[in-house]
């Protein structure tokens, strides 16, 4: 069988090649206790015991200097119906705009955390920094999951329900998709 050619490219934009990835909002706050929102594509499980989750966050955005105070943050998936709203999030910053005011989401309390948590979501993971590590231009923070909420047909046996829900996926640039109601069990 013949091979398709794959042929070499630029090196520094090796994570188009990962794309897509689900872009989801992170909320996190300051020290008087306002929200902000970053749209974050780059971010992983890492363990099941503990629960960890990482996050791939430059060290320039607002979002990075209120997670490292705050040691806090809230891993908000939103549907596709959303997306444009994930967009403005990941196109504007917190430091000179009120992002979840402009953009209309509602925020309600964490059960775990003192960050809220966005309402639109279809799930959410409440999460404690346990470590910030700074690799290469980013800095990688890992949270401990301490809650986690969903609606309640999101999910089946912790299973996305993809004939309910239309997760948001990033295929880079300003470029947006979601998956169909398709899928295989074995
Ligand atoms: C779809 C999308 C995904 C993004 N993913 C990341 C990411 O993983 N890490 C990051 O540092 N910035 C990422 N960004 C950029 C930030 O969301 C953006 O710079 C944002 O304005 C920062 O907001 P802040 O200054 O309020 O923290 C992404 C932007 C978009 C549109």
């Amino acid at each position: 069988m013949n091979k398709r050619k794959i042929s070499c490219t630029q090196l520094e934009k090796f994570y188009y090649y990962a794309f897509p990835m689900q872009a989801v909002l992170v909320t996190c706050k300051d020290k008087d206790n306002k929200t902000n929102a970053i749209t974050i594509a780059w971010h992983c499980p890492i363990s099941k015991k503990p629960p960890l989750y990482g996050i791939s966050v430059a060290p320039n955005r607002y979002s990075s200097d209120l997670i490292k105070k705050s040691k806090e943050f809230v891993i908000n998936f939103l549907p596709f119906d959303f997306v444009e709203k994930v967009n403005f999030c990941g196109t504007h910053s917190g430091r000179n705009v009120d992002k979840i005011q402009q953009s209309n989401l509602t925020l309600i309390p964490s059960k775990e955390v003192t960050t809220p948590s966005i309402q639109e979501s279809y799930s959410i993971l409440e999460c404690r920094l346990k470590e910030s590590i700074s690799l290469g231009d980013h800095t990688f923070f890992v949270g401990e999951v301490v809650n986690i909420s969903s609606d309640e047909d999101a999910f089946l046996e912790h299973v996305l329900e993809n004939k309910h829900i239309q997760p948001t996926f990033y295929l880079g640039e300003n470029i947006y998709t979601t998956i169909g109601h398709s899928r295989e069990e074995f």
